[in-house]
């Protein structure tokens, strides 16, 4: 069976834009539920400012609770260079950073244009490669972004270029409002499998427009083996206006699963992570199968 990684951004992506804050205990509890799972990749916070994502608050005590996690890939996300340096010294190991499909997105996210994005990506990149830190690039509103419009692909195709080439362990396509559809994402990420090979690409979507599964299926058949996805379905993005959760985990490896890929997740522990995240938030809704999987397992 071929294997497909799973990563969990449910305690980033996801709780960045629930009314509730969760405390960093809370967060830890969640991130252990999903690694009781098999879940082998969790997006476990981000090191940003606090006034600008308070929901993240607290995120050096959230990885100084999972020092135990083992051979798990606990990856946190940075805006900057200050950010890089509290998450390295907060014991992180693997970050993640963002890279812009549009300005209005950089802006939005980050106050930044692309191209100072650009740049301390870079920075941060040369930075972890020295530390022995492994790096993930995610491209934000790599399809449509919610204040410029449809996004040209050049410009997707040209960061991965450089990214690739500067050795990040990873580029993620990610459709941060989920307005994309299959088409779209056959021709984007086909290209970008064609030119790099599929083995450091990984997708991102948000099931807003109901597109979810079927882009990850588009995406698999370009080759993809690696997605975030996110317990309950939780997410939103507190600067991407109209965005709603991410694909939910559950519902990605149901489908995985039964077209014959192994995740290594279990499914019956991955709904206790998912009634958690529910218990927890309050908001999260689980995956479309949900009322499916839960009468199966009765
Ligand atoms: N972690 C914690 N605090 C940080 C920080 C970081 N990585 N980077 C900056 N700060 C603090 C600064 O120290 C400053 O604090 P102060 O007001 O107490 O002096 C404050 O944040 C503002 O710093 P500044 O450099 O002026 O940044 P800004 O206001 O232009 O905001 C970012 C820029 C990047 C820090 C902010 O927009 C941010 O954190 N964005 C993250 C958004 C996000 O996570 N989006 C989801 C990803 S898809
Ligand atoms: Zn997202």
């Amino acid at each position: 069976m071929s294997a497909l990684t799973i990563n969990d951004v449910g305690p980033r992506d996801g709780l960045q834009n629930q009314p509730r804050i969760l405390e960093p205990a809370d967060r830890v509890r969640l991130v252990r539920a999903l690694l009781a799972a098999g879940v082998t990749h969790v997006e476990a916070g981000a090191f940003v400012s606090p006034k600008a994502v308070p929901a993240m608050a607290g995120a050096a005590e959230v990885l100084a609770g999972l020092t135990d996690a083992g051979d798990a890939v606990l990856s946190v996300l940075v805006p900057n260079v200050k950010g890089y340096e509290l998450a390295t010294a907060a014991g992180a190991r693997c970050v993640c950073m963002v890279l812009y499909g549009s300005e209005g997105m950089a802006q939005a996210n980050v106050r930044m244009n692309r191209e100072q994005a650009e740049e301390a990506t870079a920075e941060i990149l040369a930075r972890a490669k020295q530390d022995g830190v492994r790096v993930t690039v995610t491209v934000a509103a790599a399809f449509e972004c919610p204040y410029d419009g449809i996004t040209d692909a050049g410009i997707i195709l040209e960061m991965a270029r450089r990214f690739l080439d500067t050795g990040v362990d990873e580029f993620c396509i990610a459709d941060t409002i989920g307005a994309a559809n299959p088409k779209q994402v056959q021709k984007l990420v086909g290209s970008l499998a064609a030119e790099h090979g599929a083995s450091r690409l990984g997708c991102h979507f948000h099931d807003t427009r109901a597109m979810g599964l079927a882009n990850v299926y588009a995406a698999l058949e370009a080759g993809i083996r690696k997605f975030d996805a996110a317990i309950g379905g939780l997410g939103g993005c507190p600067f991407a206006p109209g965005a709603s959760g991410n694909v939910a985990t559950e519902d990605v490896v149901m489908m995985a699963e039964q077209m014959g890929f192994d995740t290594g997740i279990d499914m019956d522990r991955l709904l206790v992570a998912a009634d958690l995240a529910r218990e927890l938030t309050g908001t999260a809704p689980g995956g479309r199968a949900s009322a499916w999987l839960r009468g199966e397992r009765k």
